[in-house]
């Protein structure tokens, strides 16, 4: 009897043993089991707040780049610039007018006086006013402090330090064509 309690002991301390290991291994499953649990929580947040992230981050782009759009100009488109350029038709500067016109990046005065064609700068080399043709002078005036041209562009009298940019020009059928002298 003391034998069989002697091996049913052992036995049974084996099975306790056993017992208790399969409880701590119980425990540890449960800790893994929780550990994988906690692994796959932390995953899954830094999963959703990857997304929220890139939501947010998708959003603010697009708020920010109307904005952006807004208060930075877009370049101005680089004009390429010609030698020689229809500006227009001959017509639309009868004998004794003159009409400014867009050269590249300047403004030209064409003058017919009589049938004699010039072209020069508009721009008064003053301060930069825009010039006119006065028929009754014969000559180019500044109305902004009373600078007198000839037609071709050189001084007559005034405030102004230099003569007009000369260009020329010629009609070409019906086209007005405008050149850099
Ligand atoms: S800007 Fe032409 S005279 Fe002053």
């Amino acid at each position: 009897m003391a034998q069989t309690g002697n091996f049913k002991s052992p036995k049974r301390l084996d099975s306790l043993e056993g017992g208790a290991g399969s409880s701590s291994g119980a425990v540890a499953a449960g800790k893994a089991r929780e550990d994988s649990m906690s692994g796959l929580d932390f995953e899954r947040r830094s999963f959703l707040g990857k997304v929220v992230g890139g939501i947010g981050a998708v959003v603010a782009a697009s708020t920010l780049y109307p904005v952006v759009k807004y208060i930075i100009p877009p370049a101005a488109k680089e004009m390429k610039e010609v030698d020689e350029l229809v500006v227009g038709k001959a017509s639309e500067v009868p004998a004794d007018t003159g009409k400014i016109f867009q050269f590249n990046k300047d403004k030209v005065i064409v003058i017919n006086n009589g049938g004699k064609l010039t072209a020069c700068s508009a721009v008064c080399t003053h301060l930069g006013c825009l010039v006119q043709w006065k028929e009754d002078e014969n000559l180019i005036y500044c109305a902004c402090h009373g600078a007198r041209y000839q037609q071709t562009g050189e001084i007559i009298s005034g405030p102004q330090p230099l003569p007009l940019t000369p260009f020329s020009v010629k009609v070409d059928g019906d086209d007005l064509v405008v050149s850099k002298a």
